[in-house]
């Protein structure tokens, strides 16, 4: 059988992982490649480091250009993360006609533009199936499966880290820092924990799925970004109560006058599944005009979940070497030559509903003062909640579920509401999404 020699750059969690999985499946993938997949050298910072696989038969080196170098090898795998140097070793493998694997999301989602164009140029394949979501083959259901329809919207739970966060604090009423440094014992968290914590990771990802569903360039400045940092246990409690939980999305949606591309915490309702997605597990609804709704679930991160993706793009390669015909899959699922440049709104004219948490003083006439407020600003109410406090000389809380408005209409209430003789400090509001 022909062997297809692989290169890695970087041999940490993912990049053992790979080696792991493709020694145990090495079988299957033979089978429905037609080539054995030989991780034949490897490149790490710190070689002495323990590793979770066996390397008896990899070729480690401490200079990654060792291994973009070596002839022999077709395909480099790109597992350090950041974006210097692994940007320079993807051109030089590029342009030296290897095909590279990435599960780098942050050097997609800032460099992609210039990355796919320099892949296209010499004809080779750049594959990042393993940059969104871990193992779930998104990229593969929207740029393949999912080819017949106009995408209407997507929504995703992409960070596991903040969503194992929710999760523990509805769950056991942890505290965020707890959660947080266990994640990161868990190898789930990024090096920088605010790429999780502050909707960074997740907006890498949300930039590079909108691409894919509306055939544009990749625009991460452009997608609006809130982390998890200031959801309290209190918002997740009375969420609960209005039947909806608090979830970290990223959301993507064509409206008539634009893109929208958004990263927050956002109430949806409990009876949802995606609702339901809890731990480090991630999950993507993709509405489409054909298909109607499609969820996506699995694990976003973890050695051998990444790896599944990571995999299945070696596969792709595979099936590809030596196959002269031009009609491969195009890296944002367009024709390169079909993207558009598509107006994206910003967050002012985002349409959404309101959870409202208003902290006010326990005396006649606050709630009429705080709905007065929001009628005159044409905005409705879906539902109200007022929680007595029950310690003396302590806020009152009113909660509010608004009906859809316009962003800044929001904004222009809540600064009324906040002006307000009675209400004792800032307001909290979190989005809502039916996802229907
Ligand atoms: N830090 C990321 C997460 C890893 O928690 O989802 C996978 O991209």
């Amino acid at each position: 059988m022909n062997v297809v020699k692989v290169g890695l750059l970087g041999l940490g969690t993912v990049g053992g992982g790979t080696v792991n999985v493709l020694t145990k499946n090495s079988s299957d993938i033979s089978r429905r490649t037609g080539y054995q997949v030989v991780v034949s050298k490897a490149s790490a910072r710190d070689l002495s480091r323990l590793r979770i696989c066996d390397t008896d038969d990899i070729q480690l080196t401490t200079n990654p250009e060792d291994v973009i170098n070596d002839p022999e090898i077709q395909i480099v795998v790109e597992l350090m993360g950041g974006e210097e140097p692994a940007k320079s070793l993807i051109l030089a493998a590029l342009a030296q006609g290897k095909h590279v694997v990435t599960a780098n999301k942050a050097l997609i989602a800032n460099h992609g533009n210039e990355l796919f164009a320099v892949a296209a140029k010499h004809n080779v394949t750049l594959a990042y199936e393993a940059a969104i979501a871990g193992g779930i083959p998104i990229v593969k259901a929207m740029r393949e499966g999912l080819t017949a329809n106009g995408i209407d919207w997507l929504a995703g739970i992409i960070n596991g880290t903040g969503n194992f966060i929710l999760t523990e604090m509805r769950d056991k009423g942890s505290a965020f820092a707890d959660v947080l440094k266990e994640a990161q014992e868990l190898g789930y968290a990024e090096a920088d924990p605010e790429y999780d914590v502050e909707g960074i990771d997740a907006a890498h990802k949300l930039c590079i799925l909108a691409s894919l569903a509306f055939g544009m360039p990749l625009n991460l400045e452009r997608v609006y970004t809130e982390g998890i940092s200031k959801v309290t246990p209190l918002d997740v409690t009375y969420a609960e109560e209005l039947g909806y939980r608090i979830k970290h999305l990223g959301i993507a949606r064509r409206r008539n006058e634009g893109i929208e591309m958004r990263v927050h915490p956002t109430l949806i309702p409990e009876k949802r599944l995606i609702a339901n997605v809890d731990g480090v597990m991630n999950a993507v609804v993709v509405k489409g005009n054909a298909v109607g709704s499609t969820l996506y679930y699995g694990a976003g991160a973890g050695a051998e979940a990444t790896a599944s993706a990571v995999i299945a793009d070696i596969v792709d390669i595979c099936r590809q070497l030596g196959n002269t015909s031009s009609n491969a899959v195009p890296a944002l699922g367009f024709l390169d030559t079909e993207l558009k440049d598509l107006p994206i709104l910003s967050i002012e004219d985002v349409e959404t509903a309101f959870y409202l948490r208003v902290p006010v003083e326990d005396k006649p006439g606050v709630m009429a003062a705080i709905t007065s407020v929001l009628a005159n600003n044409g905005i409705s109410i879906e539902a109200v909640l007022q929680k007595e406090s029950e310690h003396h000389g302590e806020n009152t809380q009113v909660i509010l579920l608004t009906n859809c408005v316009v962003e800044k209409s929001m904004v222009s209430a809540l600064k009324e509401i906040e002006l307000l003789d009675s209400t004792t400090g800032a307001a909290t509001r979190i989005r809502v999404e039916s996802l229907q």
